[in-house]
C-alpha cells in the first residue's frame, strides 16, 4: 500500500508535526502525469463535444493543483478520465509512477486498481452508517486490523476536527461537517493522489472559508498531490499552488495563482479570474514597449502584449479596478480616459468608484469620488494594462 501513515497525535491541523518520520510521500516527486488527454462525447443531436481536448499536466507530492473554469468546460470530466471513472479517448495517465491508462499501449486499469481518493461535492457518505464507519470503510476494505483502524480514524477525525460527532450519523451533523468527514476519509487511507469536485460548493460562505484554510494546512502536511476542481476563482487563488485555467476542454493557461492574476496569457483568462475593466478599441500605434488602443473613452497604452499586434487590429484592452484612479482634474501620466462619475459602492476593504459613459461601467478603487453625474478622468499606469486581440 502506498501512502501516508497517520501518526498525527495533535488535534490541531496548525500544531508542528508530532512525527515527522511517517512515510509520507517525496515532495517534488511527480505522482500524476497526464499527456495528451482526450475525451470526446456524442450528443444525441450528432454533434462531438471535445470535453478534455488534449490536455498534459503534472501533479507533484506537495502541490495542488487547481482546475478552473466555467461550468462545462470539462472540469470533472477530466477529473473522472484520472478516476478511471470515464474512458478516454486518447493520451495517458500515469500515477505514482504506474501507467494507469494509455490509448498507444492499451492499458486501462479499473478506478478500483487506481491508488487515489476522491472528494465529491455531494458528500458521498453513506447515511446509514456512523461518521465513525464512514471514515473506516476504506481501511476495514483492506482489511486492517481493527485496533489499528480505531486509532487511524481516531487520530484523523481528530485532526480534522469531527472527533465530537464520531458516533452521529451523517445527516444529525451540519454541511461542514459532512465535508470534513468525506476529507477524513479520503486522508485516511493516505493515498498519496487525492482528487477533490467542488468539495465546497455547498458548505455556506464562513465555513468554507475555514475549510479552505484547513484543507491547505492539511495537504501541505500531509504532502499528497491534490487536483482540486472549481468553478469558483477565490477557491483556486487560496488553493492552488497552481492553476489550470480551462477553456472548452483545453488548457488557456498553466501557472501560479500570482502569475495567472498578474499575468494572465489571454482574455478569456484575464476576465475569469477578478475583477476587469474592458475598453475594446483599435490598434493605433506599436512600439518596443507596448501598444496603444484608441477606445471609446480615449487612447490606452498597455506594456502587457502576449501576442504580436499591428496598426489596425481590433484589441480590447484590460486592466483591473485597483490599478485605476478617477480625478476630476487632468491627469499627467500616459492614460487619461474620460467617463461620468456615478457613484461609489463602499465593500468594507475598500470604496469601489463607479463611472459610465455610452452605457458601459468602469470601475476604479482610487481617488475621490466626485459630483454625481460630473465628468472625471481615469488613470491607469501602461504597466497594468493589458492588450489582447478582439
Ligand atoms: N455523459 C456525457 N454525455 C454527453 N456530454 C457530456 C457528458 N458529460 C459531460 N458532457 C459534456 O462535456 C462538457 C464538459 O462537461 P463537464 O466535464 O461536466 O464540465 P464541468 O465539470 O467543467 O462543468 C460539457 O459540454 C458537457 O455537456
Ligand atoms: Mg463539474
Amino acid at each position: 500500500m502506498s501512502g501516508i501513515q497517520l501518526t498525527e497525535t495533535t488535534s490541531s491541523s496548525f500544531a508542528p508535526a508530532a512525527d515527522e518520520q511517517t512515510d509520507k510521500p517525496e515532495r517534488g516527486r511527480e505522482v500524476l502525469i497526464v499527456q495528451s488527454l482526450s475525451k470526446f462525447f456524442q450528443r444525441a443531436n450528432g454533434t462531438t463535444v471535445p470535453a478534455v481536448d488534449g490536455v498534459s499536466l503534472s501533479v507533484s507530492a506537495g502541490e495542488f493543483l487547481v482546475l478552473l473554469g466555467p461550468s462545462g468546460c470539462g472540469k470533472t470530466t477530466l477529473l473522472r478520465c484520472i478516476a478511471g471513472l470515464e474512458k478516454p479517448d486518447a493520451g495517458r495517465i500515469d500515477i505514482d509512477g504506474k501507467t494507469v491508462y494509455s490509448s498507444v499501449e492499451r492499458i486501462e486499469l479499473s478506478a478500483q486498481q487506481r491508488t487515489l481518493s476522491m472528494v465529491f461535492q455531494s458528500y458521498a457518505l453513506w447515511p446509514n452508517m456512523s461518521v465513525f464507519d464512514n471514515i473506516a470503510y476504506p481501511l476495514r476494505n483492506r482489511k486492517i486490523k481493527k485496533a489499528q483502524v480505531e486509532e487511524d480514524v481516531n487520530r484523523i477525525a481528530k485532526l480534522v476536527g469531527i472527533d465530537e460527532v464520531i458516533t452521529q450519523y451523517p445527516n444529525h451533523i451540519s454541511g461542514g461537517q459532512q465535508q470534513r468527514v468525506a476529507l477524513a476519509r479520503a486522508l485516511v487511507s493516505g493515498d498519496a493522489l487525492v482528487l477533490f469536485d467542488e468539495p465546497l460548493s455547498n458548505v455556506d460562505a464562513k465555513v468554507r472559508k475555514d475549510l479552505r484554510v484547513e484543507l491547505t494546512a492539511l495537504q501541505r502536511r500531509f504532502g499528497f498531490a491534490a487536483v482540486y476542481v472549481t468553478h469558483d476563482q477565490e477557491d483556486a487563488m487560496e488553493l492552488g499552488t497552481q492553476i489550470a485555467v480551462l477553456e472548452k476542454g483545453k488548457v488557456a493557461q498553466l501557472a501560479s495563482p500570482r502569475e495567472v492574476y498578474q499575468n494572465p496569457a489571454s482574455r478569456y483568462v484575464a476576465t475569469f479570474i477578478g475583477s476587469t475593466n474592458e475598453l475594446p478599441g483599435k490598434v493605433v500605434a506599436v512600439d518596443s514597449e507596448g501598444v496603444e488602443v484608441e477606445t471609446a473613452i480615449g487612447r490606452i497604452r498597455g506594456t502587457h502584449v502576449p501576442h504580436t499586434m499591428n496598426v489596425g487590429d481590433e484589441a480590447v484592452a484590460i486592466f483591473r479596478p485597483e490599478h485605476g484612479t478617477v480625478s476630476a482634474v487632468e491627469p499627467t501620466g500616459p492614460n487619461k480616459l474620460r467617463a461620468v462619475y456615478r457613484t461609489e459602492l463602499f465593500s468594507g476593504s475598500h470604496a469601489e468608484q463607479i463611472l459610465t459613459f455610452q452605457h458601459k461601467v468602469y470601475r476604479v478603487w482610487h481617488g475621490e469620488p466626485l459630483e454625481r453625474g460630473e465628468e472625471g478622468w481615469i488613470a491607469v499606469d501602461p504597466d497594468k494594462v493589458h492588450i489582447f486581440g478582439a
